[in-house]
């Protein structure tokens, strides 16, 4: 039987900026999920990539002093390095200065002028360079000084140049029938109902190629101007599977399974992409899901405020699983979160130390000092013993359920659940005190824990990939059992296990801290 295909994209992350923990958060719930469905068995690919044209990356790259293409390649490389950094398993990063980026973006517009969607005009009204995005007067306010700001808070200047549009207009119903006929195409629910009410407004036709500077996709036959950075940009997520050539790659992941993006870029996502792709000829994605904002301590993270969150210093600070647990685990997935450092400590120490650390680290020193640090013989189980193992065994339906709507948090509750019950179990059975009373009996409580343990381990793989890999490994389970396939079977009485050891340590630094955030 072959792999059913899993296509899911961050968005490609523009090269102004130094990755920060935006950049890694986005990207961090993609892996999660692109490790979940390779454990579940499905041919995954996973792409994520730079955005590197535009004015924003053209201003950015003149005040550095250097020409944009040497300023891209620069900072594309720091997206490369967080990446390996934070253990993503990405299987392309794309650039859209690449020669198979340009193609598909120019197809793309041949197609769409072809359907009678694309026409010459000029535009006149207000750009947010910021946003690489238009906004009508209606939108914008005047701040103290005057200045007259886009709702996300960026500055806005007046444009007025040649340019080719869009007839996005011409959408709204085709667009209003496909979210109807696809209600889990934009998630969570309450960013659908704002979209959907969005494009009920009314659409007007949208502005995509601009003449007034040149970092970017030349328009076919028209050179003089280039693409708006947002169709470019969109464009990357068909042009990462070969279009236009729509055999091999396109054929077997399109359409794209789930695109991950911030909610300040979902518009972009499920109205402008969508109807592109119509246009097009080319079938809409599968979902959109627009996760929240983090905040730091409390504040609104910005460059001027100088509390950018760097995702080197935190993972440095914490622990790679660690970071990658607290973020998924913190608020529930599609709300905004606030980053603090007593927060972080309170799931390090408690949820990970305490809870999982704990159980794993007593039950596997037990069967080291009681057992011969072999994997114990198990009796006929008792009810408890069933319960448990019961509960453990309906975890990856769960997990499953949860991880296919994006809901990290309730995948993760569902996990914990586990643990505490196990907790409770060892501290029910207490088998240090059946060790002179009855051995066989302690012998089958610590195999239903060690049982237990080990789907838990596999469960945690997509999350936290280093200490459940070590966990697995003082279960001395193979590299090839540790897919949800291999849950079904069971851990082989006798098998000799390795020396234990913790893998989940304490933050020690809170004390020496004192009451510092
Ligand atoms: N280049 C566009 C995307 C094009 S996709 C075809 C872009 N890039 S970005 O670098 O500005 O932002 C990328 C992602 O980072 C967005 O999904 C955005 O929501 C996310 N975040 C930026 N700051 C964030 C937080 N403070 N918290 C969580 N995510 C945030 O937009």
């Amino acid at each position: 039987m072959t792999a059913k295909p899993y296509y899911l994209t961050t968005p490609i992350y523009y090269v102004n900026d130094v990755p920060h923990i935006g950049h890694a958060y986005t990207t961090l719930a993609c892996d999660v999920l692109a490790r979940f469905k390779r454990l579940d068995g499905f041919d995954v690919r996973f792409l994520t990539g730079t955005d590197e044209h535009g004015q924003k990356v053209e201003k950015s790259a003149a005040q550095a002093g250097v020409d944009p293409q040497a300023f891209a390649d620069k900072v594309s490389e720091n997206f490369r390095r967080l990446a390996d950094f934070m253990g993503f398993t990405h299987d392309d990063f794309i650039r859209t200065t690449e020669p198979r980026h340009k193609a598909a973006c120019q197809e793309m517009w041949r197609r769409m002028l072809a359907a009678g969607d694309i026409y010459l005009g000029s535009y006149s009204g207000w750009y947010a360079v910021r946003d690489e995005a238009f906004y009508g007067e209606g939108e914008l306010t005047k701040d103290a000084d005057g200045v007259r700001r886009a709702p996300s808070g960026a500055e806005v200047e007046w444009v007025e140049e040649p340019s080719y549009f869009f007839r996005l207009s011409a959408w709204q119903d085709r667009l209003l029938a496909f979210y109807e006929a696809n209600p889990v195409f934009i998630l969570p629910s309450t960013r659908r109902n704002e979209v959907v009410s969005f494009v009920k407004g009314g659409l007007q036709d949208l502005s995509i190629s601009r003449t007034t500077f040149n970092w970017g996709v030349p328009v076919p036959d028209d050179p003089e101007h280039i693409f708006y950075v947002w169709l470019d940009a969109l464009t990357n997520y068909v042009s990462a599977l070969g279009f236009p050539d729509e055999d091999g790659d396109f054929q077997r992941f399109w359409p794209c399974d789930l695109h991950m993006v911030g909610k300040d870029i979902l518009r972009f996502h499920a109205v402008y992409w969508p109807a592109f792709l119509m246009a097009a000829g080319l079938e809409p994605p599968k979902r959109v899901f627009a996760h929240g904002w983090w905040t730091n301590e409390g504040q609104k993270i910005s460059k001027s405020l100088g509390n950018v969150i760097d995702p080197f210093d935190l993972v440095d600070k914490y622990g790679l699983d660690q970071v990658r647990y607290f973020l998924l685990r913190e608020v529930p997935f599609g709300n905004d979160g606030d980053f603090s450092h007593a927060a972080m400590v309170t799931r390090m120490n408690g949820e990970l130390a305490n809870d999982y650390g704990n159980l794993a680290q007593r039950v596997l020193s037990m069967i080291a000092k009681n057992c011969d640090g072999r994997v114990p013989g198990t009796d006929a189980p008792t009810a408890d013993d069933r319960a448990l193992l019961d509960q453990a065994a309906g975890l990856a339906d769960k997990v499953r359920r949860a991880l296919d709507g994006q809901a990290f948090h309730e995948a993760l509750e569902a996990i914990w659940a586990v643990i505490r019950a196990a907790n409770a179990y060892v501290d029910h059975q207490a088998p240090w005190k059946l060790k002179q009373e009855d051995p066989v009996r302690m012998a089958a409580v610590l195999y239903t824990l060690a049982e237990t343990i080990r789907h838990l381990a596999i469960m945690t793989q997509a999350f936290m990939p280093g200490a459940s890999a070590r966990l697995l490994d003082q279960l001395a389970i193979a590299p090839e059992a540790r897919d949800l396939a291999a849950l079904a079977g069971a851990l082989v009485p006798g098998t000799s296990l390795p020396k234990p050891e913790g893998v989940f340590p304490r933050h020690q630094a809170e004390d020496r801290e004192g009451g510092r955030k």
